[in-house]
C-alpha cells in the first residue's frame, strides 16, 4: 500500500453474559469481522476487541437461579462465547470481560472525572422495591395490569397489548417478577449524569454528515423530545462495581459496559506494546468504530460520546448500526425452531455459508435482514459452490494430471485479467463503505465472466484434440489465475475457504496479490474446497433448535424477565363493590386485526344497544377473528371508555388464562342473548 497505514480500532457490542450466542447476535460480529479482515488485508493497523457484558440485575438473578456465583457463571459464559465466535471465524485480537480490573479502574476514572467536572448530580427518587427479596426492581422485573388498556401481565415499562409506555409505578396490581410479592414504593438517592449539558456537542456530531442518515434522524427525534438526566446508579444488591465515593451504590450496567471497549483494548495494548493513549486521548489520530445493533443506538450515540467528552477522552469516529435478523420472514421463534443458537448452527452447517449469506445481504443501512433458509441454501450453492469453487475444480485436474501441477508461463486472456484487476477499485470502495452486498454482486459478476470464458474455451474438448496441449494448459492456467483473484476479493468474508485456496495455490493472499499472477508457478493437488449446503442438515438444525429450546431455560434472551408466579387472590371486597360492575352478554358482531398491535383484536359487541360497542381485547394469539364472529361472550358494560392508541375502547371482555395462546374468553351457552345481565 502506498498510503501510510491507518490506525483503526473496531469493536462490536458486548454480548450479555447470561445467555448463549444466537444467530441474531452473529450478524453484528460477522459484519464487523468482515470489515476488520478487509482493513488488515489492505495493510492497515486494525485492532478488533470485544468482551462479555457481565453486570446487571438479570445476570445476578440468573446466577442465583442456577445456584452459582455470578463470577462462576460469567466465567463459563465467557468461554462459551469465545468458542462460538472463534468457530465462526470472528478474529478478535482480544476478548475481555467488563467484570475486570481494567474496567473497574477505567470506570472509576471516567466517573471521577465526570464528577470533578461537574457532570454528576444526585437526587432522591421513588422506586418499586421487593420486600421479600430486599431489592429494588428494574422496570422489566415488575409486572401488572396496563394502566391504559387494562391488559394483564404487562412489564413495568411498556404494554405489549396497546403499546403504551409508562413508569412501573403506574401499573395496576404490580407484582415483583422475582418473587411474586407486592412491591412497595421506597425512596433512594440516585446518581445522575448530566446528559443535557452535552446537547450542543451531540448536535454538532449529528450534523457532521458522517452518521448513517437513519441514525441522524433518530438523534434529531431525541433532541426534539429533550435530553434527560441519566440515572447511572443502582442500589445493592447489584452485580457490578461500587461507585467510588458512594458505598452501597453501584454503577448501572450501561455505564461500565461501553467502557468495556476501552478496557479490553487496554489489556491487549499492554500485552502487545501498543500505545493505549494514542488511541483514546483527545485529539487522537486513530480511528475508532463501534458496530452495534439498532436497539442500542441511544446508549452509543448519546450517553457514550457525552461520557467520553466529559471525561476528556476522544469520541468514536463513528457508530455503525445494523438491523435485526428475522428468520424466514418473521421474528426468530422458539416454537418454529428458528431461534437458532450459534452452537446449534455449528453442529450442522459450515460457518462460512452464513458469513457469505450475511455479506451478500448487508448494506450500510439499518434495515432488518431476513435469513430465509431456502434462499440461503440456494444462494450459497449457486454462488460459492456453483460459481466460484467450480472454476478451480474445472481447471485444476488438467493442471495436475497433464502439467505436473505447473501453471503456464503466459496469460491466455490479458483483457479478462485486466477486467478482474480493475474491479478492485469498486470492490475496495464497497467494502470500505460496508456495502458488502454490492461487493459480493461485483465478485459474482466476475465469477460469471470466468465461467463463461471456460465454457467458451471448453478445455475438456481441447484435451481430446491433437496438438491442443498448450491451449489446454493456457486456458486452465487462466482459470486458476481468475479463481485466485476472486479468492482475494472474497477472503474477508470466507477466511477459511480463502486459506484452503491459498494452500492449494501454494501462495499467500493479500489485497495486492491481484496485481501479480502465478505464471510458471507450481500449485498443489486440488481437493474439494466446499461442500454444497445440504437442506437435510438445515432441517436437522431447525429440529434441533426446537428440542434444545423446549428443554433449556437458559436459552431465554438475556433481557427477558422470568415468568410471573400464579397470581395470588386479591384483597376482599364488599358486595357493593361487585354490584357496581355491570356485566352483560355480548354478541360478537365483528372481529378484526388491528394494524400495528401484536396482541389485540378489535371486537364490535352487540349488547342490545342502538350501536355495537368497540372493544379492544388482547386475545389475538388465542383466537382467529373468523372463529369469534357470531359467538356470545361476557363484557363489562359500564367501564369508563378509554382512549387507546388505536381508538376508543368502550368496555372490556372477560377472559381467563396466563396469556398468549392460553387465554379464554367467557363463552355462555347460546341460550343467552345479547344484552342479558350477568349476575
Ligand atoms: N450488552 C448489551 C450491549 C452492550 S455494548 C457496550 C447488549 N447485549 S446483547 O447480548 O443483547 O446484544 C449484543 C448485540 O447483538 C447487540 O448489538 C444487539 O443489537 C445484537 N442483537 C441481538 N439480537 C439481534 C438480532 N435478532 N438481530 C441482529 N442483532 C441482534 O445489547
Ligand atoms: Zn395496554
Amino acid at each position: 500500500m502506498a498510503d501510510t497505514p491507518r490506525k483503526i480500532l473496531v469493536t462490536n457490542a458486548l454480548p450479555y453474559a447470561n445467555g448463549p450466542i444466537h444467530l441474531g447476535h452473529m450478524l453484528g460480529y460477522i459484519q464487523a469481522d468482515i470489515w476488520v479482515r478487509f482493513q488488515r488485508m489492505r495493510g492497515n493497523e486494525c485492532h478488533f476487541v470485544c468482551a462479555d457484558d457481565a453486570h446487571g440485575t438479570p445476570i445476578m438473578l440468573k446466577a442465583r437461579e442456577l445456584g452459582i456465583t455470578p463470577e462462576e457463571m460469567i466465567a463459563q459464559m465467557n468461554t462459551a462465547h469465545q468458542t462460538d465466535f472463534a468457530d465462526f471465524g470472528v478474529s478478535f485480537d482480544h476478548y475481555h470481560s467488563t467484570h475486570s480490573d481494567e474496567n473497574r479502574e477505567l470506570a472509576s476514572l471516567i466517573y471521577t472525572r465526570l464528577r470533578d467536572n461537574g457532570y454528576i448530580n444526585t437526587r432522591v427518587i421513588e422506586q418499586l422495591y421487593d420486600p421479600e427479596r430486599e431489592m429494588f426492581l428494574p422496570d422489566r422485573f415488575v409486572k401488572g395490569t396496563c394502566p391504559e388498556c387494562g391488559a394483564e401481565d404487562q412489564y413495568g415499562d411498556n404494554c405489549d397489548a396497546c403499546g403504551a409506555t409508562y413508569a412501573p409505578t403506574d401499573l395496576k396490581n404490580p407484582r415483583s417478577a422475582v418473587s411474586g410479592a407486592v412491591p412497595e414504593l421506597r425512596e433512594s438517592e440516585h446518581y445522575f449524569f448530566d446528559l443535557p449539558a452535552f446537547g450542543d456537542m451531540l448536535k454538532a456530531w449529528t450534523r457532521s454528515g458522517s452518521l448513517q442518515p437513519e441514525m441522524a434522524n433518530k438523534l434529531n427525534e431525541w433532541f426534539e423530545q429533550g435530553l434527560q438526566q441519566w440515572d447511572i446508579s443502582r442500589d445493592a444488591p447489584y452485580f457490578g462495581f461500587e461507585i467510588p465515593d458512594a458505598p452501597g451504590k453501584y454503577f448501572y450496567v450501561w455505564l461500565d459496559a461501553p467502557i468495556g471497549y476501552m478496557s479490553s483494548f487496554k489489556h491487549y495494548a499492554l500485552k502487545n506494546n501498543i500505545d493505549f493513549d494514542s488511541y483514546w486521548q483527545e485529539g487522537s489520530d486513530a480511528e475508532v468504530y463501534h458496530f452495534i445493533g439498532k436497539d442500542i443506538i441511544y446508549f452509543h450515540s448519546l450517553f457514550w460520546p457525552a461520557m467520553l467528552k466529559g471525561a476528556q477522552f476522544r469520541q468514536p469516529t463513528n457508530v455503525w448500526a445494523h438491523g435485526f435478523i428475522t428468520v424466514n420472514g418473521t421474528k426468530m421463534s422458539k416454537s418454529k425452531g428458528t431461534f437458532i443458537m450459534a452452537r446449534t448452527y455449528l453442529e450442522h452447517l459450515n460457518p462460512e455459508y452464513l458469513r457469505y449469506y450475511f455479506a451478500a445481504k448487508l448494506s450500510n443501512r439499518i434495515d432488518d435482514l431476513d435469513l430465509n433458509l431456502e434462499d440461503f441454501t440456494q444462494r450459497v450453492n449457486s454462488d460459492l459452490v456453483g460459481k466460484v469453487v467450480n472454476i478451480a475444480s474445472r481447471c485444476a485436474g488438467f493442471i495436475s494430471k497433464k502439467f505436473n501441477g505447473e501453471l503456464a508461463n503466459s496469460i491466455e486472456a490479458p483483457e479478462l485479467l485486466c477486467e478482474f484487476q480493475a474491479a478492485q477499485t469498486l470492490i475496495t470502495e464497497a467494502y470500505e463503505a460496508r456495502e458488502f452486498g454490492k461487493a459480493m454482486r461485483e465478485i459474482m459478476r466476475l465469477a460469471d465472466r470466468a465461467n463463461e470464458y471456460i465454457a467458451v474455451k471448453e478445455p475438456w474438448q481441447l484435451a481430446k484434440q491433437e496438438g491442443q496441449e498448450q491451449a489446454v494448459h493456457d486456458v486452465c492456467s487462466m482459470g486458476i489465475h481468475l479463481f485466485r483473484i476472486l479468492m482475494v476479493y472474497l477472503a474477508p468474508v470466507v477466511p477459511a475457504l480463502a486459506k484452503q485456496s491459498a494452500d492449494f495455490l501454494q501462495d499467500t493472499l493479500h489485497w495486492d496479490s491481484v496485481h501479480t499472477t502465478l505464471t510458471g508457478h507450481r500449485i498443489d493437488k486440488f481437493k474439494a474446497l466446499l461442500q454444497r449446503v445440504d437442506s437435510e442438515k438445515v432441517n436437522a438444525m431447525i429440529e434441533a433448535s426446537k428440542d434444545a429450546l423446549a428443554a433449556k431455560v437458559d436459552a431465554t434472551p438475556a433481557e427477558q424477565a422470568p415468568q410471573t408466579p400464579l397470581e395470588p387472590i386479591a384483597a376482599e371486597i364488599e358486595f357493593d363493590d361487585f354490584a357496581k360492575v355491570d356485566l352483560r352478554v355480548a354478541r360478537i358482531v365483528s372481529a378484526d386485526h388491528v394494524e400495528g398491535a401484536d396482541k389485540l383484536l378489535r371486537l364490535m359487541l352487540d349488547i342490545g344497544e342502538e350501536k355495537p360497542r368497540q372493544v379492544f381485547a388482547g386475545i389475538k394469539a388465542a383466537y382467529t377473528p373468523e372463529s369469534l364472529v357470531g359467538q356470545h361472550t361476557v363484557m363489562v358494560a359500564n367501564l369508563k371508555p378509554r382512549k387507546m392508541r388505536f381508538g376508543m375502547s368502550e368496555g372490556m371482555v372477560l377472559a381467563a388464562g396466563p396469556g398468549g395462546k392460553e387465554i379464554y374468553i367467557l363463552n355462555p351457552h347460546s341460550g343467552a342473548t345479547a344484552g342479558m345481565r350477568v349476575s
